[in-house]
């Protein structure tokens, strides 16, 4: 169905029979449809294939997923229900590796199914289950529009801007992390112009930031992903913002691949690289980003992007999805509770504590 509405997912329904409909961003920006998920399957493929994307938008999606996956239970029954909820968290767990919002959501769930009371039947365990995926999607919004009102304070009006891949409405509740930040720049009457980079070989610049943008009024400059070097060289950019999937222990963060080397070429032209991401996306079990999974996605996407054949048959291919940029490239990172700036261990601990 074609909608007028950019909510990026919305639940539809009552806990037992209720289900996500969801943007379908694969679609974007040539069309804006909908896409209803019904069963555990289609959310676990939603997920997978990026028609929902971005981390907090993931673990959203996968905290409603839980509620769809849970509505084959029939009985009361406590074991059945229990089990049935480990089969579905582990399923969902299975969707994507890097982004670790997927993983806080899903513990965050189990925990909460945890705490039900013995005596709790089937239909009031769904309703609450349904309830926390509820608060966790009305969470990110606050969480959203905190980390642009702190963003929007390191910048200028006038300034040149520079993001990579989308971290903006689609990629969670709504109003994203990075864009949040340009959203509430222009909200309080900045003027800003965005470089997008168009984020090869999926295209999430091209195809979501750039209409994000557009949807706003933002100035944004659509380029290559290799010409960042030049505009940068050409001082049309005084700082770079992008979001993040998992930031370590000691500020390494994975973000889409290519953030990496636009880090080395700000460090290179001495423009701030800042980080826009919120408290659920930081793993404090990883002292480093050495050890963050990298997804590793088919050739296709680089062979036969959209669909038109663009390298030699059975030719090798390498498609890690992200990469990780040291903590020592990133000027500050900015979270619902404040920036963390300079970018170390003991100023990751105390911005996000233990509550990660
Ligand atoms: O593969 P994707 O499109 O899910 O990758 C998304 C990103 O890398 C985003 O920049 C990141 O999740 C931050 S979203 C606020």
């Amino acid at each position: 169905m074609t909608t007028s509405t950019t909510e990026t997912m919305r639940w539809q329904g009552d806990a037992n029979s209720g289900h996500l409909v969801l943007i379908d961003q694969t679609q974007l920006p040539v069309q804006l449809v909908e896409k209803d998920c019904r069963d555990l399957e289609t959310v676990w493929e939603a997920i997978k294939m990026l028609r929902v994307r971005g981390a907090p938008a993931i673990g959203i999606a996968a905290a409603y997923g839980v509620v769809i996956g849970m509505q084959t239970v029939a009985s009361d029954d406590k074991s059945e229900f229990d089990s049935r909820l480990a089969e579905v968290t582990d399923h969902l767990a299975t969707s994507r590796p890097t982004a670790v919002n997927l993983f806080w959501a899903l513990d965050r769930i189990r925990k909460h199914a945890a705490s039900f009371d013995d005596g709790m039947d089937r239909n009031a365990k769904m309703a609450a289950l349904l309830a926390e995926a509820s608060v966790i999607h009305e969470e990110d919004r606050e969480v959203c529009h905190a980390i642009g009102r702190y963003g929007a304070e390191l910048l200028a009006d006038g300034q040149g801007v520079l993001t990579h891949c989308n971290a903006g409405g689609l990629a969670t509740a709504e109003y994203g992390t990075a864009l949040s930040v340009f959203f509430t720049a222009q909200d309080v009457g900045k003027n800003l112009h965005i470089f997008v980079d168009e984020t090869r070989p999926l295209l999430q610049g091209a195809r979501l930031t750039a209409w994000e943008l557009g949807q706003r009024g933002i100035q944004a400059t659509l380029i290559c992903d290799s010409m960042a070097a030049q505009v940068m060289k050409e001082g049309r950019v005084s700082a770079v913002i992008t979001g993040a999937d998992r930031v370590a222990a000691n500020g390494d963060s994975a973000n889409k691949i290519g953030t990496y080397s636009i880090a080395v070429l700000a460090r290179a032209h001495e423009i701030p690289f800042y980080i826009a991401a919120p408290v659920s996306t930081f793993d404090l079990s990883l002292a480093d980003g050495v050890n963050i999974p990298i997804e590793q996605r088919s050739a296709e996407e680089i062979t036969h992007g959209f669909g038109r054949q663009t390298a030699p048959d059975n030719v090798d291919v390498y498609n890690p999805a992200f990469d990780v940029t040291p903590a020592e490239l990133i000027a500050g990172i900015i979270t619902e509770r404040g920036v963390i700036s300079p970018v170390t261990t003991e100023n990751v601990a105390k911005m996000v504590g233990q509550s990660a």
